[in-house]
């Protein structure tokens, strides 16, 4: 249960990181009065304000606290939990959570125990069946088809071959500058899974991660074992992730995945009646748990990222992709991305987030369009500016109707039309070649 010890050392980071921002908070009020009618609908970009934190390269510096005068609710404790701490505490007695908790009918709950740890802090999985695992209890036997009706499958794979399907959990981290600037330099997308208390220490680092283009989804409030938390605690879980990413950035995701990959039927029924899919993976890296702030040698990360790039190019990938789970949690973290990633786009065809990989154009709650797998064949440079998340570029390709299917910052205004301008674009890039 190397999984769980580690939960622990991210839960420490956590609350120091907690601590320093709390104390530093009262020094960071630099931010000049900004715009605070911020799109509350999916916005095409929203401008970042000129703090060092959001430009710096340095991580002393992009981890400065500061408070986000764009966001004042994220200071007022009745609208969201406190960072860090299971996301029903101080906010389930509320009217707001009551209406939300009340919406869902329990009578059709599925009948499932909470889980329990043991004093290590693993789980206990004394007495679960875990060769019949009735609950598609994904710790116990990596079960992702549920065995209760009505819930999708995880999705744990992009299906098209030779593709590498990018997914960066626990952002946003404040240290991510140099990390973000790579994968917008080099036009990549990833799945962003955002942990609610993260976007609330820096909501301008989820900012940007929905500005450069990436599949924000969520990864819950707090980072727990969500098997261990009640269906209240769930519910608290998911609904104040969801807020906080869409008061932040404008859009409220459709999928989540579950912290440590600790998921059951139960959890993802509480999921799916707050209208968030599963999202795992089918190769790990282990990233989180390398040395220093981890206990595995860097090394054996090191391997993993190898095996993982060797098979894009010895055929296992042929006829389907993965999806790979890696973190921005940390310096370490973000290097091996830094490190890896140009092995990794020369060994695959596709490198890419899972909506796009999947063909969810709706990723969100708001009209909002994702990329399709097809932007990735059909790219030219046209595409590629919108693909950056270029406004002018964006709004040009509009303007002359080819393009925009690529775009996922394209707005509303272009919503429903992608599949027809995917078509139109592959006409008119054929008709040029
Ligand atoms: C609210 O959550 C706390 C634990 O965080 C729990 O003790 C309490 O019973 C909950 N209140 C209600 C009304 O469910
Ligand atoms: C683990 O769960 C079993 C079955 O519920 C229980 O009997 C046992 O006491 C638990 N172990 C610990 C250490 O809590
Ligand atoms: C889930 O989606 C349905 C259909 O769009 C909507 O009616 C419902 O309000 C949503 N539920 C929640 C909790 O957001
Ligand atoms: C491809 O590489 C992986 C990782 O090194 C290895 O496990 C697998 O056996 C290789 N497959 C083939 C067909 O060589
Ligand atoms: C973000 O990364 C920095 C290292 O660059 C690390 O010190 C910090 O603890 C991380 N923050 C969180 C919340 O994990
Ligand atoms: C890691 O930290 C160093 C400075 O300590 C910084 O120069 C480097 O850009 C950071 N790497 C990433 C990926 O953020
Ligand atoms: C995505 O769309 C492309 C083009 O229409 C298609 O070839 C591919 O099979 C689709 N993939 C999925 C997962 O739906
Ligand atoms: C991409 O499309 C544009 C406009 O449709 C065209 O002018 C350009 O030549 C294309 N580029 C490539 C590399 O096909
Ligand atoms: C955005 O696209 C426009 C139009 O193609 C171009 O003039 C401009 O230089 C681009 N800006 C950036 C920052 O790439």
């Amino acid at each position: 249960m190397l999984k769980l010890a580690a939960l622990v050392a991210v839960t420490a980071a956590s609350a120091a990181s907690a601590a320093s921002a709390a104390s530093a908070a009262s020094a960071a009020t630099s931010v000049s009065s900004a715009s605070s009618t911020w799109p509350t609908t999916a916005p095409n970009s929203i401008e970042m304000p000129s703090i060092t934190q959001t430009t710096s390269l340095d991580p002393n510096v992009e981890c400065q606290a500061y408070t986000a005068p764009e966001f004042p609710l994220l200071y007022d404790s009745k609208s969201f939990p406190q960072p860090w701490v299971t996301a029903s505490v101080g906010t389930n007695t509320s009217a707001e959570f009551q209406a939300v908790y009340n919406a869902i009918d329990w009578s059709k709950a599925p009948n499932i125990p909470v889980r329990k740890l043991l004093s290590s802090g693993a789980l206990n999985f004394t007495g679960y069946d875990q060769d019949e695992d009735p609950d598609c209890w994904w710790s116990a036997s990596t079960c992702d088809k549920p065995k209760i009706p009505g819930i999708p499958a995880d999705i744990t794979a992009c299906p098209e071959p030779e593709t590498w399907g990018l997914t960066y959990d626990d952002g946003p981290n404040c240290s991510h500058n140099a990390f973000y600037d790579y994968l917008q330099e080099k036009k990549l997308k990833a799945t962003m899974f955002y942990i609610g208390s993260n976007v609330m220490d820096w909501p301008y680092g989820a900012v940007r991660g929905l500005n450069d283009g990436h599949h924000i989804a969520v990864h819950t409030w707090s980072h727990q074992p969500m098997t261990t938390l009640t269906n209240e605690e769930l519910v608290a879980e998911f609904y104040y992730t969801k807020k906080v990413i869409k008061y932040t950035t404008g859009v409220t995701p459709l999928y989540w995945r579950p912290p440590l990959g600790d998921v059951d039927d139960r959890v993802r029924w509480v999921g799916m009646q707050l209208n968030l899919s599963a999202i795992l993976w089918n190769e790990d890296t282990i990233d989180w748990n390398a040395q220093p702030s981890g206990s595995l040698p860097q090394s054996v990360v090191e391997g993993l990222y190898e095996s993982y790039i060797e098979m894009g190019t010895n055929g296992t990938f042929a006829h389907s992709g993965n999806i790979v789970l890696t973190h921005e949690i940390d310096n370490t973290t973000m290097s091996f991305a830094l490190d890896y990633l140009p092995k990794i786009t020369a060994a695959y065809k596709h490198v890419t987030d899972v909506a796009t990989c999947m063909n969810i154009t709706h990723p969100y709650v708001e009209n909002y369009v994702h990329s399709t797998f097809d932007s990735l064949t059909t790219t030219n440079t046209t595409v590629n500016a919108a693909a950056s998340g270029n406004a002018s570029a964006i709004a040009s390709a509009s303007a002359t109707g080819s393009g925009t299917s690529s775009s996922s910052t394209s707005g509303a205004s272009t919503t429903y039309t992608t599949s027809l301008l995917s078509v139109a674009l592959v006409a008119v890039v054929s008709m040029l070649i």
